[in-house]
Parts: C-alpha cells; sequence; structure tokens
C-alpha cells in the first residue's frame, strides 16, 4: 500500500460533528479529536480528519484541499460547488422550510408574493421562488435568521427545521417545506488511483455501520411445533439459525430484522408462541 492518506472534512461543531466522528469511530478508525484542532491524524488508517465549518466542507472537497467530507445535503445542494454524493448516511436529518410568525395568514405560496424572507440559503430559495413564479425579496443573511422577523428585517425567514423548537421559540410557524436533508459522504469529482481505493476502503465500512444501525439482531426460543410459523415471519438475511435447546421439544431461532418493522414482528411473534425473546444491536453488518 502507497503512504497516501484520504482526507476528509467534517463539521467542527454543530449538528453533525458528534454523528460524523461517531460513524467514523464505528468504522474502526481511532483518532484524536477536534475540539481544540484543525486536524486529526488516524492511528490505524490512512486517513487525515480535518474539522472545519460545515458551510465551508464543499468548497474544500471540490478544491481539493480535502478528497471527501461529510456534510447535509442542504449545504451541497446551497453551495453548488462540483463535488458528487457518494452515499446518504442516515442521520442529520432536517428540512429546509419557510416560516412565518404565527400572526400571519397563510393559505399557500402566493401568499410570499411581496415579501421579504431572510435566510442563509438563497441559491435554493432563489429557485423555489423562481420555479413557483412568486416574487419575492430574498435577504441573504450570515445568522441568526430566526429573529428577523421580529425585528423587522423580514416577514418570512427560510431556515432548517429539525425539532421545530427554534421555530417555536421565535413565534414562527413552518409554512412550506422546500427541501428533505440528511447527512452524506460526498467526494471530489473523479477521484481515482490511491485515493479513490482508499475511498472504497471507507466505503464499504461505512455501509456496513449503516445497514448495521437499520437491523436488529434477534434470538428468541420456540416450540418445535410452533417452529414453522415463528420462521415465516423471520425475514433474516438468508433464513433463521435454528439450534436444538437442552430442553426437548425446544429450539433457539436467531435472525435479523430491520429497525423499522421491529415492534410489530416481535409482538406477532409472541402471540405465535415465541419466548424469551432477546434483541441485540450489531456494530457492522456485511451483506
Ligand atoms: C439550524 C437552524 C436553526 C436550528 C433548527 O442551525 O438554523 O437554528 O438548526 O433546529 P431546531 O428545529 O431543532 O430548533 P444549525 O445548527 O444547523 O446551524 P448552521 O445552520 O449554522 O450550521
Ligand atoms: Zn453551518
Amino acid at each position: 500500500m502507497s503512504e497516501k492518506k484520504l482526507k476528509i472534512a467534517i463539521q467542527k461543531s454543530g449538528r453533525l460533528s458528534d454523528d460524523s466522528i461517531n460513524l467514523l469511530k464505528n468504522c474502526g478508525i481511532r483518532f484524536g479529536n477536534g475540539v481544540v484542532k484543525l486536524k486529526a491524524e488516524a492511528r490505524n488508517f490512512p486517513l487525515e480528519i480535518f474539522f472545519l465549518r460545515d458551510d465551508d466542507i464543499p468548497e474544500y472537497v471540490a478544491d481539493g484541499v480535502a478528497d471527501i467530507g461529510i456534510v447535509g445535503e442542504n449545504v451541497i445542494y446551497e453551495k453548488e460547488k462540483d463535488v458528487e454524493i457518494i452515499e446518504k448516511l442516515g442521520f442529520g436529518r432536517c428540512r429546509l422550510s419557510i416560516a412565518v410568525p404565527k400572526s400571519f395568514v397563510y393559505e399557500d405560496f402566493h401568499h410570499l408574493e411581496n415579501t421579504r424572507i431572510a435566510t442563509t440559503y438563497p441559491n435554493i430559495l432563489g429557485k423555489f421562488i423562481a420555479g413557483n413564479k412568486i416574487k419575492a425579496d430574498i435577504h441573504n443573511i450570515s445568522g441568526s435568521v430566526e429573529i428577523a422577523p421580529s425585528i423587522g428585517l423580514a416577514d418570512a425567514v427560510c431556515d432548517l427545521v429539525s425539532s421545530g423548537s427554534t421555530l417555536f421559540s421565535n413565534g414562527l410557524q413552518e409554512v412550506e417545506i422546500i427541501m428533505q436533508s440528511e447527512a452524506a459522504l460526498i467526494s471530489r469529482k473523479n477521484l481515482d488511483g490511491d485515493y479513490r481505493k482508499l475511498l472504497d476502503k471507507l466505503l464499504f465500512r461505512v455501509k456496513a455501520v449503516i445497514a448495521a444501525k437499520q437491523n436488529k439482531y434477534i434470538l428468541l426460543n420456540a416450540p418445535n411445533d410452533k417452529l414453522e410459523e415463528i420462521i415465516k415471519l423471520l425475514p433474516g438475511m438468508k433464513s433463521p439459525t435454528v439450534l436444538p435447546l437442552a430442553e426437548s421439544g425446544w429450539c433457539s431461532v436467531h435472525s435479523v430484522i430491520n429497525e423499522n418493522d421491529f415492534w410489530e414482528i416481535v409482538e406477532n411473534l409472541k402471540l405465535a408462541g415465541a419466548e424469551g425473546i432477546l434483541v441485540v444491536s450489531i456494530d457492522q453488518m456485511i451483506k
């Protein structure tokens, strides 16, 4: 292996920082944190980690300062840099929405006609406005968008919403969802050679971590006469593992189930006669 190192940019502090760091750690990559530093070196993978402002990440990746990065789709689409989305990561889910004061009577987007909308997402908002043929004034500000209406700077805002508490505590109501967003792994266009190989190696691990998060390992005891019915309830990776228990007439059944169907399946398993059901998280899952 060459001595080349892949450089990854992640958010220094903000909504995506912890999950980005945890993703790399769950990929088995060990490194110091970026609380005081700008850069860390992985101890057991040819990777350098840069801790940056999320808004700058697409540009650094496009310019080759970093080879890859983890950043929200909201930032990727806003910045319009020449980067490629390699994999959506399933965390940092939020939406970019238009919100207006609670007293604003809003029925549809025509009510935005001739308003001033404050945002840090002028490109995405501009497209929404043009696409809907509305005339509105975009106030591109650098932060604290949510206070713009109360200080008379704008009639509406276009900002990220995740729990909704920022809007709520500023007396705003969400009226239009412009885009849904989640964190994504991006790379410079046409990453090649050794860098591509390193990315593929990392991606293999990332996919295993994501798949693991979406699935649970389930173990249960089944009476032999109910086994067929119980097995039908379990999709599994191939088919469930069935092992005899020391007590005759019973077996132990092991399988993997999707987190989304989990409670439904567990209920049905119980009704079908399963006992001693254990559910265990999976660290990595290689399909
Ligand atoms: C976003 C947005 C709001 C907040 C909304 O900021 O600007 O302030 O999150 O979240 P809530 O609905 O849970 O209250 P973010 O932390 O992403 O900062 P950034 O835009 O500066 O990166
Ligand atoms: Zn930001």
